[in-house]
Order: structure tokens, then sequence, then C-alpha cells
């Protein structure tokens, strides 16, 4: 009889172990295999600065590059654009539609499983990021080569290296391609 308890007992801190590693595996270690950030949602304070420096003018396409929960790319779709986010993680991609469906924004909101690295930039009006210095490093030169003339990048809490922003407001970036 105790042989079989200690075995329950042993089984049960077996499952949570690999539920653990399981799970920092896909909060931490994946963002940094993809080259990308750890998961940090952003607040409503930020979500509406980003919004308003945006400018979301009808019919705009815009992507939210590490989507999360979709919070962004909810945000955006309401504002009016036709939003996509890019996210590595399955449990938050997941998650994200299924605040999409709640939203009743299955028209105009859509989650990529996949890196923001392979996204084609050229087909965005707008493009918004809660990155990490290494990323924006790495971005600032992806947006240099990709992105449309007068396209935005609205970046929370990071700025790009060398491209000085047309307006910051509140740990908000915002830089416009006039070149
Ligand atoms: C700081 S969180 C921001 C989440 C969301 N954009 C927000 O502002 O609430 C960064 C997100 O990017 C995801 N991520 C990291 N590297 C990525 C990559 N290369 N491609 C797609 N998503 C990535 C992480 O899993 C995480 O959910």
């Amino acid at each position: 009889m105790e042989l079989v308890i200690l075995s329950i007992i042993l089984l049960i801190f077996l499952s949570l172990t690999l539920v653990f590693l399981f799970t920092t595996f896909l909060k931490a270690l994946l963002p940094l295999i993809f080259w990308g950030a750890i998961y940090v949602p952003s607040n409503r304070d930020r979500i509406k600065k980003i919004i308003e420096l945006a400018e979301i003018k009808p019919g705009e396409k815009a992507v939210d590059l590490g989507s999360g929960d979709g919070r962004i790319v909810i945000a955006l779709a309401e504002a009016g654009a036709e939003a996509y986010g890019y996210e590595i993680n399955p449990i938050l991609v997941r998650k994200s539609r299924r605040n999409i469906r709640k939203a009743r924004l299955e028209n105009k909101a859509f989650i990529i499983l996949g890196s923001f690295w392979q996204a084609d930039l050229s087909k965005f009006d707008i493009i918004t990021i809660y990155g990490m210095q290494h990323i924006m490093r790495r971005l600032e030169k992806k947006s240099r080569k990709e992105l449309k003339k007068d396209a935005r990048i609205v970046s929370n809490a990071f700025e790009f290296p060398t491209w000085p922003p047309k307006k910051k407001d509140n740990g908000v970036y915002l830089y416009e391609n006039n070149f």
C-alpha cells in the first residue's frame, strides 16, 4: 500500500516537473531560439498610446510582431485595421485566437503561428513591436529593406539604434518610413 502511494506521489511530481519544463521552454527558450523577446504583455495605457500614435486609416493593414495573447492585434482591428499577428508560442496562438473569437473579430484579426523574421513587411502599413534591444537592431535593418513608403512602426519601450523616432510619448516610439 505504501509503495502505491509513493508511486502516485512520484508520478504527480514527475508530471508537474514536465509541465513546468514544457511551459518554461515555450515562454523563455523558444523566443531565444527564434531571436525574439520573452512574453510580457503590453499594459492598457501602452496599448492606448500605441493605437493613438499609429493613426490607423480604414482599410490599412497592420501587424504585431510577437503578438502574445492577441491584445494588440485586437486593438488594431478595433481601430479599423485588417490586423495580423505573428507568434511562435502555440499556447499563446490558441489563446489569442480564442480572444479574437470572443471579440467577434474573426474577419478582421488573424494570427499566424511562426517567426516574425519570416514576415514580408512590405505588405503592411503599420507594424507594432514590443521587443528587446537586440531585436530592434535586426528589425531596423529588415525594415529599411522591406518597408513600403510611408509605413509606420510603433515600438513599445525600445528604440531603433540609429533611426530617430518621429514621435515619442510615454515610452512608445513612432517611426515613419520617409525614404
Ligand atoms: C514582449 S511580448 C509582447 C506581446 C504582445 N505584442 C503585447 O504587446 O502584449 C513578445 C512576444 O513575442 C513572441 N516572440 C518572440 N520571438 C518571436 C519570433 N521570432 N516570432 C514570433 N513571435 C515571437 C513571444 O512569444 C511573446 O509572446
